[in-house]
């Protein structure tokens, strides 16, 4: 049991892991399972709770003592929830957005145009047959085959279909495409992280913004717990997304900006003659215009550090926090950039009491090959994302609609959208950087970059809860 205060106390042996703390394994694959055969895949739940049969063991919050070879987790859609016969009752105390499932809030989360749910992949493109996806985590490619057979032979052969397979791969620490470094920014938990470990200027998230069932950072106010407790509690809410960037466009972009700030009186004011030196030996003004422009859009260089604590190089003479900083204004990290969207920390927002309450758990790994700049490809690539938070609609949803999309935290960045990953169209796109003069580059014409080809809300169950489903006689 790990005690904080009553309130907070939980049983790490029944919340699946990979929600308050990160695995780190190099792979991870993730099957889209469909429910065929209820009693038997509910046989196999039973084994997987208790690592007894064939069925891999789901992978608890349990501190390790040594690492295992991989780790196994399950996230169920409201269709499978219902396809493992969860009763009516329980089925409707859910949170409406989980009800309704990722491709009908599509709207809400603009996941419009090319990124709209008829324009997904295969299995996405079937959303009602979508009921769980088992996610494998481990350092080795035969891990994950071995893992997979497990899932595949015996009760969950019988079970479940297996519709649609996603890898991904930590290529090159923890960098992501677009060549950003990433994994740095995480929630860190009350009675679970020693903020003296995690030094941040941000106070520690209360547990109940992830786990179902405990205080959150609202006074006297917790999700409520989808019926009976034994289902609902110790369980969180993730947003799968499969995420494709187009990293040509992406890279065009930053030389297509980089060449119109060339010759231009603000591009001297956003790096004065002479200062391209900061960006390391024989580095032109051209490449380091590219590398501010990619810094301005994301909050941090690309090499991971905050532009906040060195707005001006992406070399500080003194190693720098990656994560000890709060914001102030607008010149060193525009309020537009990706980061200060996702999260304003505790910086002056138009809806002041949200700051601190949309926190996402992230746990995302790039898949496809490494984008090779010098030789441009076809070949898809992007980023298996996995969105985890007690509230969909409260942390996930508001944060892609009005922070990510909207831009409704400041009425300086209100009309634009994320310069990363909005739903952005050349005609209409721009992205404000404010200089110290007062004066502000507007980059504009740059399209979407990032388009969403599948994805499914799920309920990373606890272990009480699978075994609750698992012992259910439908
Ligand atoms: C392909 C799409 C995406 C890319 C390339 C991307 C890239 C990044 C990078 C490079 C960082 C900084 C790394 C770090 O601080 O750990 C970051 C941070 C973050 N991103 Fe994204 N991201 C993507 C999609 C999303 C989406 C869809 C969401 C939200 C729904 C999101 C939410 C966040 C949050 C919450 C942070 C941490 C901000 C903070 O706490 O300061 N990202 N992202």
């Amino acid at each position: 049991m790990i005690e904080t205060d009553r309130d907070n106390s939980f049983d790490p042996k029944c919340v699946q892991g990979n929600i308050l703390r990160g695995y780190h394994y190099a792979r991870v694959r993730h099957l889209v399972l469909e429910v065929v055969n209820a009693a038997l895949a509910r046989r196999w739940l039973s084994q997987a709770t208790d690592g007894s049969g064939a069925a891999p063991a789901i992978t608890t919050e349990e501190e390790w003592l040594i690492k295992p070879a991989s780790c196994f987790n399950l996230g169920f859609t409201y269709d499978g929830l219902k396809a493992l016969g969860v009763p009516n009752a329980s089925l409707a105390s859910f949170a409406p957005e989980f009800k309704a499932g990722i491709a009908r809030r599509a709207v809400k989360i603009n996941d419009v145009g090319e990124s709209a749910p008829e324009n997904w992949a295969s299995p996405f493109d079937t959303p009602d047959r979508v009921h769980i996806i088992a996610s494998v985590y481990a350092e080795e490619l035969e891990e994950l085959d071995r893992v997979e057979r497990q899932v595949a032979d015996g009760l969950g052969g019988d079970g479940f279909a297996i519709l649609g397979r996603h890898d991904g791969w930590n290529f090159d620490t923890d960098h992501v495409h677009f060549g950003y470094r990433d994994s740095m920014s995480q929630p860190r938990f009350v009675g679970v992280h020693d903020s003296d470990s995690y030094p941040d200027k941000q106070p520690l998230v209360p547990i109940g913004s992830m786990l179902i069932g405990y205080p959150t950072e609202y006074q006297n106010i917790r999700y409520a717990v989808p019926q009976p407790d034994a289902l609902g509690r110790d369980g969180a809410f993730n947003a799968f997304r499969i995420l494709k960037q187009d990293c040509a466009a992406f890279e065009r972009y930053l030389d297509m900006a980089a060449d119109s700030l060339l010759d231009d009186q603000l591009g001297e004011e956003l790096l004065p003659v002479g200062d391209e030196a900061k960006f390391g030996p024989d580095t032109s003004r051209h490449a380091a215009l590219r590398e501010i422009i990619a810094a301005k859009m994301c909050g941090r260089w690309r090499n991971g550090v905050p532009l906040e604590l060195s707005p001006d190089t992406p070399c500080p003479p003194e190693p720098v926090s990656p994560t000890d900083y709060d914001y102030g204004d607008d010149v060193r990290c525009p309020f537009g950039s990706h980061m200060r969207r996702c999260n304003p920390r505790g910086s002056t927002i138009v809806q002041r009491a949200a700051r601190h309450t949309r926190r996402l758990v992230r746990r995302g790994y790039p898949y496809g090959g490494r984008y090779d700049p010098g030789k441009p490809d076809d070949e898809e690539r992007g980023l298996l994302g996995n969105f985890i938070c007690a509230s969909l609609a409260g942390q996930f949803e508001a944060m892609m609609c009005d922070w990510l999309n909207l831009g409704l935290q400041d009425p300086r960045i209100t009309g634009s959208n994320d310069p990363l990953l909005g739903a952005n169209e050349a005609e209409t796109s721009w992205f404000a950087i404010p200089l110290k003069s007062g004066r502000v580059i507007k980059l504009r014409g740059f399209p979407r970059f990032v388009t969403v080809r599948g994805g499914a809300y799920t309920f990373l169950a606890s272990i009480p809860a699978i075994r609750y489903i698992a012992n259910l006689e439908r």
